[in-house]
């Protein structure tokens, strides 16, 4: 979501810990890029623009302390995080001579992660100071200057440092996930995790369990205790993604843990306190569902204390020309053809388009254009449905014989019915407009 994301190579010969760095970087809004050896890595700083190396320093073949020397070499400018299981002082001295600036030991917590980064980040000036242009940039992420991306940025700024829940309702591809990283990454919460569920995603019988954990041997299968996603949510954010998707029998376990602010993992018998903001979205409209049966009001009403609901992109279509040009810009910059124009003509198409797939429809395509042209994005490049796009707005489907009788009409009762000054203002002599109304 973010275009400015920091790009993060993680280098550790252990994949279990690289998955869990990955994990916890998607949690703090980074892009990871793995790395298993240190030719590997090295591979990856070729290829790629990195913001901040994570180094483990024991590791087969290779030492962590040769890709060190090489980055210090090759890519001066890049700070380093190193990452080690053996926190012995020479190798904590060798690591800071040869040029990293951070040293972390593991094991090590989320939010230990999370404010080594930060800090290696800002030592190199990577950001002016902190949260502050991380900031600017979620909010600048949120694109748009219709009444309708104005008023999303103000409820963000009201809500973002209370506890209330928050349901986002609209349309698939609308930014409701990038409206609720936006609360979060904005927040003073920042730094604690942000975790997304798809709850429509999780098969019913695994869901109570990867919301809320279990303890050991609770269940076949169960064979160690195990973290949920509520407590690895701890202090920060989680998103309920699609909660209409939620089946009946977990939607009363949610209900209990907002009520009660605690969490019963399966298979425990005594409830654990949890702090986490809840974040919501959906694309169905659960007051129908509740009017069904199938999503209990008592929850709904839990999750909306405050609501947002976001516009589809065919009734706030003066957002569209901003859009089109940041998309161009993401991603000429990432298919290097800087510079790449647009036609005017297509964006005559684009603005006509109705948009059923919202802003995420309209990136793939701007990026699917950008792929096949050159300099110059021209209508060959527009896919076929959208050149042939017929708008479903009444305004527009009318005949040129029906637009020129309303303007007849409505000419004539401007001037009171007097036919020779209506036929001066029509430009047209008498004898057409007789024949016209005739
Ligand atoms: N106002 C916006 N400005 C820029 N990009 C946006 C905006 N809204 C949505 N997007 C982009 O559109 C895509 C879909 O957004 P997303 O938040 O996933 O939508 P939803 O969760 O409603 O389906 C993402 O790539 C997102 O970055
Ligand atoms: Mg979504």
């Amino acid at each position: 979501m973010n275009s400015k994301k920091e790009n993060i190579l993680v280098v550790d010969d252990n994949n279990d810990m690289l998955d869990l760095i990955q994990r916890q970087l998607k949690t703090f809004n980074y892009r990871t890029y793995k790395a298993s050896s240190v030719n590997e890595a090295i591979e990856v700083l070729k290829n790629t623009t990195i913001d901040l190396l994570i180094s483990d320093l024991n590791m087969p073949e290779i030492n962590g302390m040769e890709l060190l020397k090489y980055t210090d070499e090759h890519y001066p400018a890049i700070p380093k995080l190193v990452i080690s299981g053996v926190p012995s002082i020479p190798s904590v001295v060798c690591a800071i001579k040869s040029g990293a600036l951070d040293y972390l030991t593991k094991p090590f917590t989320s939010d230990e992660l999370y404010k080594a980064i930060r800090s290696s980040l800002v030592k190199n000036n990577l950001l002016a100071n902190d949260f502050h242009s991380k900031n600017e940039d979620l909010y600048s992420n949120i694109i748009g200057k219709s009444v309708h991306s104005k008023n999303v940025v103000e409820i963000i700024e009201r809500v973002k440092d209370t506890k209330a829940t928050i349901l986002i309702e609209g349309e698939s591809g609308t930014g409701k996930e990038l409206i609720a990283r936006a609360i979060h990454f904005t927040s003073k919460t920042a730094h604690k995790p942000f975790i997304a569920v798809n709850c429509g995603g999780i098969p019913e019988n695994l869901a109570e369990s990867e919301l809320f954990g279990h303890i050991k041997g609770s269940f076949t299968g169960a064979i160690e205790t195990k973290t949920g996603l509520f407590q690895a949510a701890s202090g920060g954010t989680i998103f309920l993604d699609e909660i209409g998707n939620t089946p009946l029998s977990l939607q009363i376990k949610l209900l209990r843990v907002i009520q009660e602010k605690e969490i019963l993992r399966v298979g425990a018998t005594k409830p654990e306190k949890i702090d986490v903001r809840i974040i919501s979205a959906t694309n169905s409209n659960l007051e129908e569902m509740i009017a069904k049966g199938l999503f209990r009001e008592d929850l709904y009403y839990r999750l909306n204390v405050a609501n947002i609901k976001t516009t589809p992109l065919r009734e706030r279509k003066e957002d569209i020309p901003l859009l089109i040009k940041t998309f161009i810009d993401k991603y000429s910059n990432e298919y290097n053809k800087p510079g790449i124009k647009i036609n005017e003509k297509v964006t005559e198409v684009l603005l006509r388009y109705d948009w059923p797939g919202n802003i995420r429809e309209l990136e793939n395509i701007i990026q699917r254009m950008i792929i096949m042209s050159d300099d110059l994005i021209t209508l060959n490049q527009v896919p076929e449905n959208l050149k042939y796009h017929i708008p479903t707005s009444p305004e527009i489907l009318k005949s040129l014989k029906e637009y020129e009788k309303e303007q007849i009409l409505k000419v004539l009762a401007f001037v009171n019915h007097n036919k020779t000054k209506a036929a001066q203002i029509l430009q047209i002599d008498r004898k057409t407009i007789n024949q016209k109304i005739a």
